[in-house]
């Protein structure tokens, strides 16, 4: 089939993204991929205030979309569809984007595709690697943890995920709890290189049950636990001591993750035997030791294992163009009536 050329549009949760992706299904390139970070705007608030995501996405979607256009050098008469994230996030932000996705549909008669956000998350892995479905995801970011078995681009089983915190979400509380600046992951993620990983015996929520299921919230409440402790000894916290807690941290969660990969590649065999890849996405996915432990699995239960390149594993436009690809090749657009879902499953 002939190649599409997609726009992409993303503003669900602080990135204002817009990108541009030519190709067939399976075989994409990425034309451009424009991400403006809101990290500044909401750096007085210690965390994303939604009102002011809204209005920033509204402020800046214009530019991102230009921007797109002129890096991949091609102009809106090129492009065969418009496809933007309906879902799930910010209310405000998803509202910012599928308004102007429609503006510029109505404007131009080109096709135009709701995307779940999740999906662009899972089916990145065929972007960046062209791996064939089906495949295990383990998608980790602030605001989802959950494995999926991914069937077909619009075919997702959930094998199980977090009951409560996402880990994304545990990196930041934790970089709130120590002092560590914003977003918490790489900040902790550094801090924990000089630390000793087996210094605090922090809690691994569940990993003694057989499903795929994790939480992270009571890890979260026992780093704020260690650190009183510390606090009352040393009346303070000296900076070896937050590495190790650091480490320590984020040893729990790796193993967490690490052995609930393992459950889920048995849960996903069990439904598809031909699965051989586990792939990641999501923000926490950017993380070397995850990154490695997850890798040194995959070597032992014989998994190929694919990480997207960091820049596509964070929110990003350019998985959103080509989810609205696979969407287009199987006939499956939206039409103005289409609506921006706060929550929406995969
Ligand atoms: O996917 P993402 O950009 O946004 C969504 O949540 O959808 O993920 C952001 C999350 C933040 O919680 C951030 O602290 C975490 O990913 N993160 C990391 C690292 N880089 C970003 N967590 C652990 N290690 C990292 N290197
Ligand atoms: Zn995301």
């Amino acid at each position: 089939s002939a190649p599409l050329t997609i726009l992409g549009i993303e503003s669900s949760c602080d990135d204002t993204a817009a990108a541009v992706v030519r190709g067939v299904a399976g075989s994409a390139t990425i034309l451009s991929n424009i991400v403006f970070d809101q990290t500044k705007a909401h750096a007085d608030f210690g965390g994303i205030v939604p009102e002011i995501a809204a209005r920033a996405h509204a402020e800046k979607i214009d530019h991102a979309i230009e921007d797109a256009l002129m890096v991949a050098n091609v102009d809106l008469s090129e492009i065969d569809a418009i496809a933007v994230t309906a879902g799930p996030g910010l209310i405000g932000g998803v509202l910012s984007g599928v308004m102007c996705a429609k503006g510029l549909s109505a404007a131009t008669g080109l096709p135009l595709i709701g995307v779940n956000h999740l999906a662009g998350h899972a089916l990145t892995p065929q972007l960046t690697d062209s791996i064939a479905f089906p495949y295990l995801m383990l998608l980790v970011s602030g605001g989802h943890c959950q494995f999926l078995l991914v069937q077909d681009h619009d075919k997702y089983i959930r094998l199980g995920g977090t009951i409560d915190d996402a880990p994304g979400e545990a990196f930041d509380k934790t970089a709130r709890i120590l002092g560590l600046s914003q977003p918490g992951g790489p900040a902790v993620e550094h801090a924990a290189k000089d630390g000793d990983a087996r210094a605090f015996a922090l809690p691994r929520p569940l990993l003694g049950r057989d499903d795929c299921n994790m939480s992270f919230s009571g890890l979260k409440t026992a780093v704020l636990r260690a650190r009183d402790d510390v606090i009352t000894k040393y009346s303070g916290i000296p900076l070896a001591v937050r590495a190790d807690l650091c480490a320590s941290f984020q040893a729990a969660v790796t193993d967490v993750l690490v052995g609930k990969s393992r459950k889920a590649l048995i849960a996903a065999r069990a439904i598809s035997p031909d699965v051989n890849t586990l792939a990641v996405a999501g923000g926490v996915a950017a993380n070397g030791t995850i990154r490695q432990a997850l890798n040194e699995l995959c070597a032992e239960t014989e998994t190929i294992f694919v990480a997207p390149p960091l820049a596509l594993c964070t929110d990003n436009a350019a998985m959103i163009a080509y989810a609205g690809l696979l969407r287009l090749t199987a006939g499956m657009t939206d039409d103005l009536t289409l609506s921006a879902r706060p929550r929406w499953p995969l």
